[in-house]
C-alpha cells in the first residue's frame, strides 16, 4: 500500500540524507516493515561469502589434479576420513557436498526476490539500466544471467555426487568430465567465477571492505576472474584428457589405486 500522509506539510517535512535513506532511520511517517526482509538479505549475503570463498577452496582441491593423479585421490580420501581408520566413508562425501548444495538452495531461494516477477517490472530494470548505465549495474546484469545459468547446471554437478559418491576420484571424475565435453564445462566455470567473484566484489561494497574503494576493489575481481577462469580451465583440461584416454583405451574404468599413498 502506497505510504499515507495526512498533510503536505507532514509529507515534505523532512527530506533524507543520503545516510538516513541508506540506514533507513529517522525518515517521517516511514512504515515499519517486516523484519524478514532484512533476515533474507543477510542469509543471501551471508551463503553468498560462504560460496564465494568455497570455490577457492573448490579451485585448490580441483586443480590438485595438476601435480599428479595421487596428490588429488589423497586429498578426496582425506575429506573421505580415510586417515582415521583407513577407510574411505562415502557417507563424509555426501554431508559434505549435501552442506554445500543447501546452502546453493537457500542462496538461491534468497535470491529470487529480487527476480522480476511480470514483464512490466521487467521491462522498468531495463529501461532504468538503459537510463543509468551505470558499471555496477552492469554488473548486477551480469550476476542475474548468470545466476540463471547456474540454477541449470549446478544441480546436475552435485547430483551425482551426493547420489555416487565413490566416483569422486581422479579416474571416475575425469570421465565424467570427458563425458560432459569442454564446452560444458567451460560455460559453467565462466559462469561460476563471474557470479562468484562479482558477487564477492557487491559484498566488498555493501559491506564497506577497504572504505568502500571500487576502482581498487574492482581490480581485484577482473584480476580474480582472469585468473580462476585461466586456472580452472586448464584444470578442466588435465581432467578432459584423463578421461578420453581412459575411454579410448578400452579398458574397463575403475577408481584409481594411489601409488603413493599419505595415509598408510
Ligand atoms: C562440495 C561440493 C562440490 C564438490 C565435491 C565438487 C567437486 C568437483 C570435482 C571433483 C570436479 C572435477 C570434475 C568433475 O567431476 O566435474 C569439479 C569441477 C567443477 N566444479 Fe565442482 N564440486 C562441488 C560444488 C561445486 C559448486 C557449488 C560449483 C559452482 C557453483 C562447482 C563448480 C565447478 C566447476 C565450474 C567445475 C569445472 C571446472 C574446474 O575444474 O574448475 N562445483 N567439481
Amino acid at each position: 500500500m502506497p505510504q499515507m500522509y495526512l498533510t503536505d506539510q507532514d509529507k515534505y517535512s523532512n527530506t533524507p540524507t543520503g545516510e538516513e535513506v541508506i540506514a533507513g532511520v529517522e525518515l517521517a511517517n516511514a512504515k515499519r516493515k517486516s523484519k524478514w526482509y532484512a533476515y533474507c538479505d543477510v542469509a543471501q549475503s551471508v551463503t553468498g561469502l560462504l560460496l564465494g570463498l568455497f570455490l577457492f577452496c573448490h579451485m585448490a582441491f580441483t586443480s590438485s589434479i595438476q601435480l599428479g593423479k595421487d596428490v588429488f585421490w589423497n586429498l578426496v580420501a582425506f575429506t573421505g576420513g580415510y586417515p582415521v581408520d583407513g577407510e574411505e566413508h562415502a557417507w563424509l562425501h555426501v554431508v559434505f557436498v549435501g552442506a554445500i548444495t543447501i546452502l546453493v538452495i537457500i542462496h538461491a531461494l534468497m535470491a529470487l526476490r529480487r527476480f522480476p516477477t511480470s514483464y512490466r517490472m521487467f521491462h522498468n530494470m531495463k529501461s532504468q539500466y538503459q537510463f543509468i548505465a551505470h558499471r555496477d549495474t552492469t554488473l548486477w546484469i551480469i550476476q542475474f544471467v548468470t545466476a540463471i545459468v547456474l540454477t541449470f547446471m549446478v544441480f546436475p554437478h552435485v547430483t551425482p555426487m551426493l547420489l555416487d559418491p565413490h566416483a569422486i576420484g581422479p579416474n571416475l571424475s575425469s570421465v565424467h568430465t570427458y563425458h560432459n565435453g569442454m564446452l560444458w564445462t567451460f560455460i559453467f566455470l565462466v559462469a561460476t567465477e563471474l557470479h562468484g567473484m562479482i558477487g564477492l566484489y557487491r559484498l566488498a561494497v555493501k559491506w564497506d571492505v577497504m572504505a568502500g574503494n571500487r576502482a581498487a576493489l574492482r581490480k581485484i575481481m577482473y584480476f580474480l576472474i582472469v585468473a580462476m577462469i585461466a586456472c580452472g580451465s586448464l584444470t578442466a583440461w588435465t581432467y578432459y584428457s584423463n578421461g578420453k584416454a581412459l575411454v579410448e583405451s578400452g579398458e574397463p574404468i575403475v577408481k584409481y589405486e594411489p601409488v603413493n599413498n599419505w595415509w598408510k
